[in-house]
């Protein structure tokens, strides 16, 4: 019913993942006809159903300001309860600029010069960012990878809980880079530790749609978080392909928190939508859902492919399973070439793209990160051209 397999052609449309100039200017010379699997931008068109919205605005023709309309809280409100059994309530949403943008206003709220910030890291590199623009320290809590698998260091955890204080607690759910889905219990946990040591804690929730292998547990779900001191960002922007669009929302359920976050963004007049923003959610949320079931299907079997290639192909890797999201995590430590070499190599010499994990906060030098949010041809054809130019 949804054709994920014609390829689309992307070089023209000045995205940052296809841009031949812009990726030289990332990783040096590349050759012209590059395949990139690196930054976390699918090459699947956005479902039908918003295609056709968008350009029925377009159609129409006129772009004037706009407002945060109800469509636009009774879709977040439905899609949270029907994708996630969270019960959201419309005083609780705010419509903000992205989702990284969002990251960066909460440390401005909620921190002050000085203050850290907890994160389990490696983690997604903007949590880092958003803290030290602010002159806010980051406060690395490693996870430990046990058979392959990341888990929680709660015994290091407390001890930082309780040396450091930190003000807020970035949490990735799921997380990226590994995908791995945090269990109910998990979840909890970290809630009732940031209830003891007077933590705010932001869960970022960005990835909860591509779930591949497991069951989601949102903090919002009944019995999920503590809702007293709790901040949740999500976005569209990953599941249906609609970075470029820069509209994320936050759901804040305490007035206190939620008062406080607004006034930050009041000072940067962050208060009225994009007009394809507002609308590419209602339209993604209450139309996409068909489409987004055949995709996460689609990448469950390119999930299923990389893996198998990678036993194949380099038997010395590991690639950690990704439960969520399409982006390979892979231990390649037992390679004679570092992560930063073996990402040159591919790009020079088989024109792959790919990322080694150093840019992620912390712990993640050892590992390559693979998109295979892909066509299954570009993707085998990668893999390819990577076994061809490899010598372990
Ligand atoms: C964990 C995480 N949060 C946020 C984002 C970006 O979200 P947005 O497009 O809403 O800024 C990404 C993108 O890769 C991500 O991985």
């Amino acid at each position: 019913m949804f054709d994920f397999d014609t390829l689309v052609e992307r070089k023209s449309d000045k995205c940052r993942k296809w841009d031949h100039q812009f990726v030289c200017s990332r990783f040096g010379d590349v050759p012209a006809d590059f395949i990139p699997l690196w930054i976390a931008d699918m090459d699947f068109m956005s479902p039908p159903a918003v295609i056709d919205g968008f350009q029925r605005i377009v159609q129409h023709g006129t772009f004037g300001y706009t407002w945060c309309f109800d469509e636009f809280y009774d879709a977040v409100i439905g899609f949270q309860r029907d994708r996630h059994q969270a019960a959201v309530d419309k005083s609780w949403i705010t419509l903000t600029y992205g989702t990284v943008s969002t990251l960066h206003y909460t440390v401005q709220a909620f921190c002050q010069p000085g203050d850290c910030i907890m994160m389990n890291t490696p983690v997604y590199d903007p949590f880092a960012m958003a803290a030290q623009r602010q002159g806010v320290r980051v406060l690395a809590n490693p996870l430990k990878a046990v058979d392959n698998r990341y888990e929680l260091d709660v015994e290091l955890i407390e001890h930082q809980l309780n040396t450091e204080r930190p003000k807020l607690w970035f949490f990735c759910s799921p997380h990226n880079p590994s995908g791995r889905i945090w269990r109910a219990d998990e979840i909890r946990l970290v809630s009732d530790l940031c209830k003891r040591y007077g933590v705010i804690l932001m869960v970022d929730e960005v990835h909860a749609e591509h779930i591949l292998d497991g069951q989601f547990v949102s903090c919002l779900t009944p019995g999920g978080a503590a809702l007293d001191n709790l901040i949740v960002l999500t976005s569209p922007n990953k599941a249906f392909n609609l970075g470029g669009l820069k509209t994320s929302y936050a759901m804040i359920p305490d007035d206190a928190l939620r008062q406080r976050f607004r006034q930050q963004l009041e000072k940067n007049s962050i208060t009225s939508p994009n007009v394809f923003g507002v609308w590419g959610i209602i339209l993604a949320y209450q139309q996409g859902l068909p489409w987004l079931d055949a995709l996460n299907g689609y990448l469950q079997s390119n999930a299923r492919y990389l893996a198998d290639a990678i036993k194949t192909h380099f038997p010395h890797w590991r690639m950690m399973n990704p439960e969520s999201s399409y982006l390979a995590w892979i231990d390649i430590s037992e390679d004679t070439m570092s992560a930063t070499g073996l990402t040159e190599h591919f790009a020079r010499r088989a024109g792959v793209v790919i990322e080694d994990g150093s840019h992620y906060v912390q712990n993640g030098e050892n590992y390559l990160r693979i998109n295979f949010g892909t066509q299954r041809s570009r993707l085998e054809q990668a893999l390819e051209r990577m076994h061809n130019v490899h010598r372990r």
